[in-house]
């Protein structure tokens, strides 16, 4: 066990993907962690189990993250069971794609309401109440900037999200807490395979120079960075982990 053995993460959408990712890495590095999800609870009930088999310390904590009254609802139960909250990883998310003349209101509403009104509302529970040293990391994407066809609504909520980090980063001045946002290239996750056909599959991931999918792990280790000591001096920067697509 590392130094962050009496810290507390919690980590949205950690059900499955890259989120069940974090949350492993991160209590394999010592972090007490709260396992967010919205509906998948076996898959996260099943998360903790491994967790706990391994050696390590976790709770699984129902909650949209597009409501903020449950959001709340979840930081006080982290804090009652563990006592203060030290990590928020923003992962929770959900993309749908479609020309913009192609979205209707619900593709819009939808994705602005887990991607960025989800992420408002974590962030200002972890604004108000996180210890100091603490960390913040949302999920970005490295659409923002690839800005391909298809990803307008969903690349508008990262961009936002993006925003979101640069400011909060300058408004926890003086109470040494980092916000960062890590944006991954295409993951093999059922976010990014699932409803694409295997050309396209095939085609996106020789796109960047390393010539394959990221893998979640490989986003957890970036993650894991900036909620660790070696990331302390790193504060409202967004890090791309895309094996250098962008
Ligand atoms: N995969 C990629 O290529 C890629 C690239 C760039 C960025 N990202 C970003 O990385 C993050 C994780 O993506 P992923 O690929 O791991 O997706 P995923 O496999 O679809 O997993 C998404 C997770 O988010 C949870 N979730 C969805 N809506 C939620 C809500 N309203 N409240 C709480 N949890 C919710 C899901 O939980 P339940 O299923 O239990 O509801 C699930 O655990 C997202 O923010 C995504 O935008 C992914």
């Amino acid at each position: 066990m590392s130094t962050d053995s009496n810290k507390v993460a919690i980590v949205t959408g950690a059900s499955r993907g890259i989120g069940a990712a974090i949350a492993e890495r991160l209590a394999g590095e010592g972090f007490t962690v709260v396992v967010n999800y919205a509906g998948r609870a076996a898959d996260a009930e099943a998360l903790v189990t491994r967790i706990e088999a391994a050696g390590g310390r976790a709770i699984p904590a129902q909650a949209d993250v597009s409501d903020a009254a449950a959001v709340a609802r979840m930081f006080d139960a982290a804090q009652t069971a563990f006592g203060g909250i030290d990590v928020l990883v923003n992962n929770a998310g959900i993309m749908k794609l479609a020309n913009l003349a192609d979205s209707d209101d619900a593709l819009f509403d939808s994705q602005v309401a887990v991607n960025l009104k989800g992420s408002f509302n974590t962030l200002r529970e972890a604004a108000k109440r996180l210890r100091s040293g603490g960390r913040i990391i949302n999920l970005s994407s490295s659409v923002v900037g690839l800005y391909q066809p298809t990803y307008g609504i969903y690349a508008a909520t990262k961009a936002a999200v993006e925003a979101m980090t640069h400011v909060l980063a300058k408004e926890l001045r003086g109470r040494a807490i980092t916000v960062n946002a890590v944006a991954p290239g295409p993951t093999a996750t059922a976010l990014f395979l699932d409803g694409k056909p295997q050309q396209v599959i095939d085609h996106l991931a020789k796109l960047a120079p390393l010539e394959r999918l990221g893998e979640p792990e490989d986003i957890a280790a970036a993650v894991a960075f900036l909620a660790g000591p070696d990331g302390a001096w790193i504060n409202g920067q967004v890090l791309r982990a895309n094996g250098g697509i962008i």
